[in-house]
């Protein structure tokens, strides 16, 4: 007779886990009633204690990631307990539970935030071929530590009619004074321009990116406020020519409920800068395991899950984004804007060089 429960053991409350090890020490065979004893145990047990699980702190909202987490329950018998919140709150929430934490995985948004998470001590390094192959090198770190499962550009967009595509060519060129007054983009607490201004440093040098932020602060319509959606509002209301924003914004507001959204995404173009060099800038949401896991081997199922074609499709378009795996079909939106050269930097790159930026705006006057 074989035990067909004992597979089940790792997952049993621990005290019931003691109680069948005791009698089911290798050498020892386990009588007759007691191996029907625990079969017993084991049939009354209530179903969620035997079932696989993953414990999620996502910084992404419920409805941008809950249904491709119920897909792949349905697919695996894996139950996702999703917790949701703000970046950095959930950062702040790993970092004092540590290695107490409930927490197996943890989704955010920007290499700013997952690099500040690595060097926080709250992840662990997590090694896949399926991660490796599915995901480029630039888009993960190194090390293991996180790993990039959607991708967002941060273009120059353009009110139609007031610019043409043909004065643009570079974020270099946005310091320029032709664009004085012209340009809106949001303040330098902002991880996203953090990021942008990293980008630059790593192929202008520190020197010539304060130079460039300076003259780029001097070309502002108006000081820096609101979101990327703002900058967006106010260029097509006319109060600046140039935004600078991620483009799920402007896929977002172009299917916004709100009629004032849909109108001013109508009046705006992508351009995509910097593509006779390095590429126009670009940044990752992404997933780190948690340092303390205790549900690892059902958490990297989930990773590896999120990276496949069908998390990779869904995922991505479900928040105007761009699947990180090349040859996975983008949506209609994404594809009207034509295709892109993206950096090909390593964005830990841009982690690491996030202090640097941040001071660098700031004596800049970048507010
Ligand atoms: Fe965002």
């Amino acid at each position: 007779m074989s035990f067909a429960g004992l597979s089940l053991l790792p997952r049993l409350r621990p005290d019931l886990r003691l109680r069948l090890r005791t009698h089911l020490r290798p050498g020892r065979r386990p009588s007759r009633h007691l191996i029907t004893a625990g079969l017993l145990v084991l049939a009354v047990l209530p179903l969620p204690l035997l079932a696989a699980e993953v414990n999620l702190y996502s910084a992404r909202s419920e409805e941008l990631i809950k249904p491709l987490l119920d897909r792949f329950t349905q697919e695996t018998g894996i139950k996702v307990n999703l917790v949701t919140g703000k970046e950095d709150a959930l950062l702040q929430r790993l970092q004092s539970e540590g290695l107490n934490s409930p927490a197996d995985l943890l989704i955010t948004t920007d290499v700013g935030r997952l690099h500040r998470a690595k060097e926080a001590g709250v992840t662990q390094a997590v090694s896949s071929a399926r991660l490796e192959s599915a995901i480029p090198a630039a888009y993960r770190d190194p090390t293991g530590h996180w790993f990039g499962l959607t991708l967002r550009a941060r273009p120059i967009l353009y009110v139609a009619g007031k610019v043409k595509a043909e004065e643009l060519s570079t974020y270099e060129d946005l310091a320029d004074p032709k664009w004085k007054g012209r340009v809106c983009i949001r303040s330098s607490d902002n991880v996203y321009n953090q990021s942008l201004v990293a980008s630059l440093i790593a192929a202008d040098g520190a020197e010539a990116t304060e130079t460039w932020a300076k003259g780029l602060v001097a070309n502002l319509a108006r000081p820096p406020k609101g979101g990327d959606r703002d900058q967006i509002l106010a260029a097509a209301a006319g109060q600046c020519d140039l935004a600078i924003a991620n483009t799920y914004y402007l896929a977002g507001m172009l299917i916004a409920p709100e009629a004032n959204q849909r109108e001013a995404a109508a009046k705006m173009k992508v351009f995509w800068p910097n593509q006779a060099g390095r590429g126009v800038h670009v940044n990752v949401s992404g997933a780190a395991l948690t340092q303390g896991a205790k549900n690892r081997a059902e958490a990297i199922q989930l990773l590896e899950y999120l990276s496949g074609d069908q998390g990779q499709t869904w995922y991505a378009e479900t928040n105007g984004e761009y699947p990180v795996r090349p040859g996975v079909p983008v949506s209609a939106t994404l594809a009207a804007w034509g295709e892109f050269k993206a950096d090909g930097i390593n964005l830990t790159r841009l982690g690491e060089l996030n202090g640097e930026a941040v001071k660098l705006m700031d004596r800049a006057g970048w507010k």
